[in-house]
């Protein structure tokens, strides 16, 4: 049926359509098609076909969670969807079996991720959506998407909303405005590779996973090439991520419940010095360019390769047939000129507030940074009826796991089990051997009380 704006537009009401179709919006369509009830959803992707992170999908680079965090088994280890029957379906269960990883490569889960989206119905491509509304009279959401080739534009009418457009390229305002073949974002390596394997200098900024993938991967081709080969980082040093089994603990229902009921002002000091829980370079990446850089360096050869930390590229100006990259090496305040022809960006990625949302400012509850107010269950605090689902956008509520793959089921359960109305799935607790909370101390550990009666309960001594 077409409207008066020439719109596709029906009766129907969906349960919930889903914006984005990444990691976390597929994972929910699949844990919806699995429930006895009769759920009508539908989930609403721009591109023309699903690839994960496509532009970095290197050889050899793997996941940085165990397999175990795919789309469902942590909620229902059961589930056709899983990681383990799409091995068992596609013929390769034996040969993971001897493969003894758990970080699986990330070539192979986006495969894995391809074959869940041909198994369901609910997944639609070529659908940008532009704008949410509220229809006051039906009380329930319109989303208007657009078809990317056609320019056809299209209304769902739904019930709820699951936001999960995920995040975008990050590029600081004045390192913009450059060829985008000579400089250009780490999202976008794998399709300019060969332009930068003709380059007589390439440099890599900031020291995050996907730079230091980048890094590797150039590292390794740097001798085919023969290309001068510069890192530098505004970070303090190329320091790993979190990888230890205590600290992993952070990335849990009981560390995400703790840091919710914080204070926002004691969030938003302590979420952005968390930063090596979730960024920093992985310690196999690690290990495999120091080792490179070592076979390289055997009898004295110069590997013609700088690695520099602490620097800030303030500025990139054009010259004849190179880039000048202003620095600035923040701790002892000296600035210099870096010059390479080809400049890679992994500077991070950002959250914007998608301006689709935009008719709906006035219902939704802002904190005093103009950020989401989230509840607990991670939905939009809002003065609707109708839930928004939030998919990764609420990292300043609910902390560090909310990027993280291993949490996406225990979200997702959540969402499930309040758009039937039932517990469809378990939502975990007592998932950790550590407290975070003093509650949850006192509460584990017979020989503490909240009561101290003003005195601390013990003097302290050189070993406390
Ligand atoms: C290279 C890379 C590797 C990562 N690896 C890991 C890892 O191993 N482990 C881990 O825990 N985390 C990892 N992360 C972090 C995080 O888990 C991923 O970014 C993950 O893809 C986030 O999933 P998502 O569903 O939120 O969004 P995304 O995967 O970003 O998907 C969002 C989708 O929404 C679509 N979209 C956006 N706007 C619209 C619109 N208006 N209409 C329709 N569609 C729209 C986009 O096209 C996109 O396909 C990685 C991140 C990157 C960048
Ligand atoms: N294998 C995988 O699974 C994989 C691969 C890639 C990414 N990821 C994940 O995706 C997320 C994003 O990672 P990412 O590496 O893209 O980004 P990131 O972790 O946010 O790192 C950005 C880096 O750029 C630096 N930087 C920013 N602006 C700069 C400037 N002007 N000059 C110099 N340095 C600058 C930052 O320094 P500061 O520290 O000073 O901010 C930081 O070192 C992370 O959670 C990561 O774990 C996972």
């Amino acid at each position: 049926m077409t409207d008066a704006r020439g719109r596709a537009s029906d009766d129907r009401v969906y349960d919930v359509v889903g914006i984005g179709i990444g990691p976390f919006n597929l994972g929910l369509a699949a844990m919806l098609d699995n429930v006895t009830e009769d759920v009508d959803a539908a989930f609403l992707e721009r591109d023309a076909a699903f690839q994960w992170h496509e532009g970095m999908l290197l050889d050899g680079a793997t996941l940085e969670v165990p397999f175990l965090a795919d789309l469902v088994t942590l909620a229902d280890p059961t589930s056709e969807y899983s990681y383990l029957n799409y091995l068992r379906e596609t013929d390769r269960l034996y040969e993971f079996y001897f493969y003894e990883t758990f970080q699986v490569p990330r070539r192979e889960y986006n495969a894995y991720l391809r074959w869940v989206v041909d198994r369901l119905n609910t997944p639609q491509f070529s659908r940008e959506v532009t704008t949410v509304c509220w229809d006051d009279d039906a009380n329930h959401y319109v989303v208007t998407a657009h078809h990317t080739d056609t320019g056809a534009q299209f209304d769902y009418r739904t019930e709820h909303v699951a936001l999960g457009i995920g995040s975008r390229p990050q590029i600081p305002k004045a390192l913009q405005g450059h060829p985008e073949d000579d400089v250009f974002h780490t999202a976008r390596y794998r399709y300019n590779r060969e332009r930068v394997l003709d380059a007589d200098s390439v440099t890599v900024v900031g020291s995050g996973q996907s730079a230091a993938e980048v890094f590797q991967d150039l590292l390794s081709r740097q001798t085919d090439h023969d290309y001068r080969l510069d890192w530098l980082t505004r970070s303090d040093g190329f320091f790993p991520m979190e990888y230890s089994k205590l600290g992993l603990q952070h990335f849990t229902p009981e560390y995400e419940r703790y840091v919710y009921g914080l204070p926002q002002a004691v969030k938003d000091d302590l979420i952005p010095n968390q930063e090596l829980l979730y960024k920093g370079i992985d310690p196999g990446t690690s290990a495999e360019i120091y080792d490179l850089l070592y076979r390289r360096s055997i009898g004295d050869a110069d590997p013609d390769v700088g690695l520099f930390a602490m620097t800030e590229v303030r500025d990139i100006v054009a010259l004849n047939d190179a880039y000048a990259l202003d620095c600035h090496q923040w701790q002892s305040e000296e600035s210099f000129v870096h010059e390479s022809e080809v400049v890679i960006l992994g500077t991070g990625y950002e959250r914007p507030i998608p301006g689709f949302l935009d008719p709906l400012e006035d219902a939704i509850n802002w904190d005093q940074k103009d950020r989401f107010e989230v509840t607990a269950d991670h939905r939009l605090d809002l003065d609707l009826s109708g839930d928004i689902f939030l998919q990764n956008a609420e990292l300043h509520t609910h902390g560090v796991g909310v990027p993280d793959l291993g949490l996406g089921c225990y979200r997702n359960s959540k969402f499930v089990n309040r758009i039937v109305g039932r517990t469809a799935y378990p939502e975990d607790r007592d998932t950790v051997f550590q407290d975070f909370s003093v509650d949850q101390f006192v509460k584990h550990a017979p020989n503490t009380s909240h009561d101290t009666g003003g005195e601390p309960t013990s003097t302290p001594t050189q070993d406390d």
